[in-house]
């Protein structure tokens, strides 16, 4: 398995609709971070879905090597 791109040491805050579909870009190549462009063509990436079960703000993983993809789970400050 290759390695993602790490788009920022850092997770991208955003406000998300409930049950709304986002699609999280894996591979880190994207230019609308945290979200899939179609960048990943290609590559062995895919992006992840996520489905937001309430109206609020998240924090998607934007290093990409967050065990808990898509959601940062802290892995961004030991890299
Ligand atoms: Fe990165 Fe699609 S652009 S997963
Ligand atoms: Fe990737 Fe926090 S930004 S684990």
């Amino acid at each position: 398995m290759s390695e993602p791109i790490i788009a920022q040491k850092a997770p991208f805050a955003v406000e998300v609709e409930e049950a709304k579909n986002y699609f999280w870009c894996a591979c880190g190549k994207s230019s609308k971070q945290p979200f899939c462009d179609g960048s990943h063509k290609g590559t062995e990436f895919t992006p992840v879905r996520y489905t937001a079960e309430k109206t609020g703000r998240v924090f998607f993983c934007g290093c990409k090597n967050t065990a808990n993809a898509p959601l940062c789970d802290g892995t961004h400050s030991k890299l």
